[in-house]
């Protein structure tokens, strides 16, 4: 038996924020940011909680499956932005469609979310404990975002998608899932505040603590190689080879880190699915939306290989390898 992606489904906000926009805010430019890390555009929520997005992305899902909410046994968002600290953002999910027979629990491994989430959906699976799962990534990066620092505010974005995951008696379906965190590096990427380590406080918010910090510079120099590694491992565990890929749905991070693991594992570059021109960074939001993508313009096909990997904060790093 294996778990396979029946239905994808995705939400972006309405509001766009160009680099140009941008360029009013704080000192960068249209030409940086583009040149820098292929960043055209990022979706941004107004009024939209987090939940409001997921249950948009898992609406889309539903339509595009043969299940109702009623059938759905498991909800799980991956996201480091809820919308309260509890009761979890799923949960709210699971009231806005109505899959009452659900049970529905959060995830936080940053951009590695969705992999870590999609591992769990497909262990409970495997085991016999539900029979389908709604996946889900789902980011409102703009609310932790720092809009007075350049070296974070021009790269992230909002947005959700996700996918039903189903048990099949086919060989298609997931083949392989390599996680990897290391809890050595949390300072390179973190929002220090409100939490147990710093409550909420009027100090947590004059020092910014409340935002993202990243060392945005030592983060790229770990995401390739780690992103490499990690997809050879999976590939081996499903027995195959990097020439066996037909697309590598990366972690929208930075275009120069999707290539540079292109040409670092010698992947043909259009073999890689690109959507961070238009959705920016999302974070646990980022594989699904561009699988998603992928699907609708008909480039993935039914027995195609897909690898999927990612890398985020910090350090988590993840891959897995999909026959669709
Ligand atoms: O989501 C998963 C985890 N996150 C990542 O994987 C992010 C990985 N990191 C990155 O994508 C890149 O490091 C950034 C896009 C964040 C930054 O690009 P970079 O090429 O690493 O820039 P840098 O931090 O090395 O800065 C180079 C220069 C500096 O100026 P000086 O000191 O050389 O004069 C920065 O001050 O670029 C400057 N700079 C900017 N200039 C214009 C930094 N941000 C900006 C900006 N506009 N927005």
């Amino acid at each position: 038996m294996r778990a396979r992606i029946t239905a994808t489904g995705s939400y972006l906000p309405e509001k766009i924020l160009t680099n140009f926009d941008l360029e009013k805010m704080v000192d960068t430019s249209d030409e940086w940011i583009r040149q820098r890390t292929g960043i055209e555009i990022r979706h941004i929520a107004e009024d939209e909680p987090t939940s409001e997005l997921a249950a948009k992305a898992a609406l889309d899902i539903l339509k595009n499956s043969s299940l109702s909410a009623s059938d759905v046994e498991l909800i799980i968002v991956a996201t480091v932005t809820p919308d309260q600290p509890l009761p979890a953002t799923a949960l709210f999910v699971q009231e806005r469609i109505g899959a009452y027979n659900a049970f529905a629990f959060d995830i936080n491994a940053a951009c590695s979310g969705f992999i870590y989430a999609l591992s769990i959906a497909n262990a409970y699976i495997l085991s016999g404990f539900v029979k389908n799962a709604i996946v889900i990534g789902a980011e409102t990066l703009s609310k932790i975002t720092d809009w007075t620092d350049r070296s974070t505010c021009v790269i992230f974005g909002d947005g959700a998608a996700g996918v039903l995951l189903e048990a099949t008696d086919g060989d298609r379906g997931i083949l392989s899932m390599v996680l990897h965190s290391d809890g050595r590096y949390t300072d390179l990427m973190r929002v220090p505040a409100p939490g147990s380590r710093i409550p909420c406080s009027k100090e947590a918010i004059e020092n910014r603590d409340i935002y993202i910090k990243m060392k945005g510079n030592e983060t790229f120099k770990m995401a390739i190689r780690s992103i490499a590694s990690v997809s050879k491992e999976a590939l081996d565990i499903a027995g195959m080879d990097f020439k066996d890929v037909d697309w590598m749905i990366c972690h929208q991070a930075n275009k120069r880190i999707i290539d540079g693991v292109a040409r670092r594992v010698g992947l043909d570059e259009d073999k890689a699915i690109i959507t961070i021109d238009r959705h920016a960074n999302t974070a646990a939001a980022s594989i699904p939306l561009a699988m998603d993508w992928a699907l609708k313009t008909g480039k993935i096909k039914e027995g195609d290989i897909v690898l999927l990997n990612s890398f985020g904060a910090s350090l988590t790093w993840s891959a897995s390898v999909v026959r669709w």
